[in-house]
């Protein structure tokens, strides 16, 4: 086993003359340069600035990429020095009403964006009602939607495995989670709106497909209240802390959105790596072991939430040498933090451990429960797929497969694959 070191600060790289604001020598977050080899761009910026580097998001709005292991834990650790409300943002001025990060930037009244004591008992009532999820219920659960979707294409011989699968998995597991039905006309339009909501799917209307989405959990809390369950939206109603229906509204929106987007990406990833890499090929098919190590180092070398925005300064302070003002963002370089070098001195990355920071640190990180209902959907996903369709491989060459455009979000567009066809 190849520990971390114990989070030692990095020691800061000596700012160039006038670093200290984020748009003077920033870096632009993106590009094909990026989407081919983000490592690189980490590297070098680790190299130029340290654990903190100034870039340029979209639209060459400024902000801190925090990149350092150490930086990444201490900024997480804190929050009352780098807190969530956006609103805290010295650059609402300049950004425009397009602009498309507004849809995880723009202030919304969920338990992402809620502070100090409000965000206390937010996160309690999820963390609780989380917390109460049977994970051998789920499990099965997961295998049974797992095997309607693998029923969907085993007849064909070949299939794409993001959409059809790998996305399609979680976000059922997610909504029957909650209380909804993962089946049936009314499932299928709430996942065909979800995909679309989500930017998984196929539609040009994500505005409209959310709405129809908060429609639709507006009516499941309303319907729990009357008639409740043994789920997730039942339990929150339920809870001693007294969550108005609309709060619980933008609760069970924010986990079934926080739920679907990464654990899709962390399947497709897997699925990804067991299929290109030589040493997974020969044990796949049985290897239980194998999966689990397929997915562990997913989490630190190709992590679903590469980065993450973010936080927001409260007041003027320094971070590893640099001067952050009050207001200004900060974004969570989850990837990079993973490959620093320097928790990783013999340069061997991705041991089999989970001090990753892929599930976030600190008062807003990942709910306690959800990792492991992510990992639970994660690995019945892997398992039954490869127990389907034991000599399932790529139907086009590994460098074929192109990563999403996204510098948030990490997973493949496609996952082509070819299979000898069987019985549905
Ligand atoms: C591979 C799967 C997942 C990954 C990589 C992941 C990662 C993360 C990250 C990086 C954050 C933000 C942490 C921060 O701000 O410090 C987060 C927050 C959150 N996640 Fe996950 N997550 C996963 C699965 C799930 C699942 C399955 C659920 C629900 C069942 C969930 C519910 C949430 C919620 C509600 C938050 C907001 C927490 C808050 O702001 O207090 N996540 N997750």
């Amino acid at each position: 086993m190849n520990d971390p070191t114990p989070p030692a600060p990095t020691p800061p790289a000596p700012a160039p003359p006038g670093a200290d604001r984020p748009a003077e020598t920033a870096v632009r977050l993106g590009g094909p340069e990026y989407q081919r080899a983000p490592a690189a761009l980490y590297r070098d910026l680790r190299r130029r600035y340290g654990g903190v580097a100034p870039v340029l998001l979209d639209g060459d709005v400024p902000a801190w990429l925090v990149l350092g292991y150490a930086e990444l834990g201490h900024v997480t650790a804190h929050d009352e020095l780098f807190a969530r409300d956006s609103r805290r943002w010295n650059r609402w001025g300049s950004v425009p009403p397009d602009w498309p990060l507004l849809p995880f930037v723009g202030h919304r009244p969920s338990v992402l964006f809620t502070e100090g004591a409000e965000h206390q008992r937010r996160a309690g009532v999820i963390t609780e009602a989380l917390e109460a999820v049977d994970q051998f219920e789920l499990a099965h659960g997961c295998r049974r939607i797992a095997e309607l979707l693998v029923d969907g294409f085993a007849g064909c011989g070949e299939a794409e495995l993001m959409a059809r699968y790998a996305h399609a998995l979680p976000m059922r597991a997610a909504i029957r989670m909650c209380g909804l039905p993962d089946r049936g006309p009314d499932a299928e339009e709430l996942v065909r709106d979800l995909g679309v909501a989500l930017d998984v799917g196929e539609g040009d209307d994500p505005v409209g497909a959310y709405a129809r989405v908060q429609a639709r959990i507006q009516r499941l809390v309303q319907d729990k209240r009357a008639a409740p369950g043994p789920d997730v939206a039942s339990r929150m109603l339920a809870h001693p802390a007294a969550l108005t229906d609309e709060q619980i509204v933008q609760d069970l929106i924010a986990l079934i959105a926080g739920a679907q987007q990464p654990t899709g990406n962390w399947i497709g990833n897997t699925l990804r790596l067991l299929l290109t890499d030589d040493r997974f090929a020969l044990q796949v098919s049985g290897g239980r072991l194998s999966v689990g190590q397929a997915l562990n180092e997913v989490l630190w070398l190709d992590t679903p939430i590469q980065n993450f925005i973010g936080r927001w300064a409260v007041r003027d302070t320094t971070l590893a040498g640099r001067r952050i003002r009050a207001g200004d963002c900060l974004v969570l370089g989850l990837a990079a933090a993973n490959t620093d070098p320097g928790i990783w001195p013999d340069g061997r990355v991705g041991a089999e451990n989970a001090a990753h920071l892929s599930f976030g640190n600190g008062e807003h990180r990942c709910p306690y429960p959800a990792p492991l209902l992510a990992d639970v959907m994660a690995r019945t996903a892997v398992e039954t797929l490869l127990e389907r369709l034991p000599d399932v491989v790529l139907a086009v060459e590994p460098e074929q497969l192109a990563w999403r455009p996204s510098v948030w979000m990490r997973g493949p567009t496609e996952l082509p694959v070819r299979f000898t066809p069987v019985a549905g």
